[in-house]
């Protein structure tokens, strides 16, 4: 008895690349439409951890320039579960610490420690010498130097924007943040805003017990 083919039966996917190419991209977008849709309704995932707050003008012109001189290249701000990471850098990120992060900095190289918990541990003055020249504080180390940061005051002409621009991804500023944004700026440095937007990385989780640092 001869086999009878269907007109379009898997051998017929098979032998036709046109056919598998499709139907591979259908499959695999499905599936990634599947773990990916109920992100976007997870509370764990959509709204702020308990301590986390919209940056403030400062902050945000500091995580610009930590963006524009590459940080991320060297440097992640997420640490995983495993109990290497969370003896050194403290408590595993959650999503929850990213909802007003746009775009996430995570970053995956690590070239330099992890970042996501280094406010506070240092003073002001530490990092301002650190970023100026890292070997005066950290003999052996490879960072590079960021002199211009401290010579060069922060652009206050487009925060406004770039606050409005937020707010419309979700973050919630009010109209007198967005108004008194450029005043926050006034006279102050790169170096300023980059040391302001350091020293707050991940200090919320300070002041949460264990418990709740797990959410
Ligand atoms: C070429 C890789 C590289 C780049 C780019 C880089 N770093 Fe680093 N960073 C390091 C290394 C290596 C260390 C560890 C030695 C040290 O403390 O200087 C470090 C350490 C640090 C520390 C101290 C962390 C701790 O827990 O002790 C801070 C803060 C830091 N870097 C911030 C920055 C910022 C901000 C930028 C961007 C302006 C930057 N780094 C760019 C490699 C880099």
């Amino acid at each position: 008895m001869s086999e009878q083919r269907r007109f379009f039966s898997h051998e017929t996917i098979e032998r036709n690349v046109g056919w598998l190419i499709l139907a591979t991209i259908a499959a695999v977008s499905i599936a990634g439409l599947v773990q990916i849709i109920p992100l976007f309704f997870q509370h764990s995932t959509t709204e702020p951890s308990a301590g986390i707050v919209p940056y403030s003008a400062l902050r945000l012109a500091g995580r610009d320039i930590y963006q524009r001189e590459g940080c991320v290249g060297c440097h992640s701000q997420q640490i995983r579960t495993l109990r290497s990471e969370v003896e050194r850098y403290g408590p595993y990120s959650v999503a929850g610490e990213s909802v007003y992060d746009h775009p996430f900095l995570w970053g995956s190289k690590r070239t330099g420690p992890d970042l996501s918990r280094v406010g506070g541990r240092y003073s002001d003055d530490w990092h301002r010498i650190h970023l100026n020249n890292p070997r005066e504080v950290v003999p052996e180390s490879n960072m590079p130097a960021y002199p211009w940061l401290e010579k060069k005051l922060t652009d206050a002409s487009s925060i406004q924007a770039h606050l409005k621009a937020l707010r419309r991804l979700g973050v919630p500023y009010t109209d007198e943040q967005i108004e008194n944004s450029p005043k926050e700026l006034e006279g102050k440095t790169e170096l300023d805003a980059l040391v302001a937007y350091l020293q707050e990385l991940g200090i919320h989780r300070r002041y949460l017990t264990l418990d709740e640092s797990t959410h």
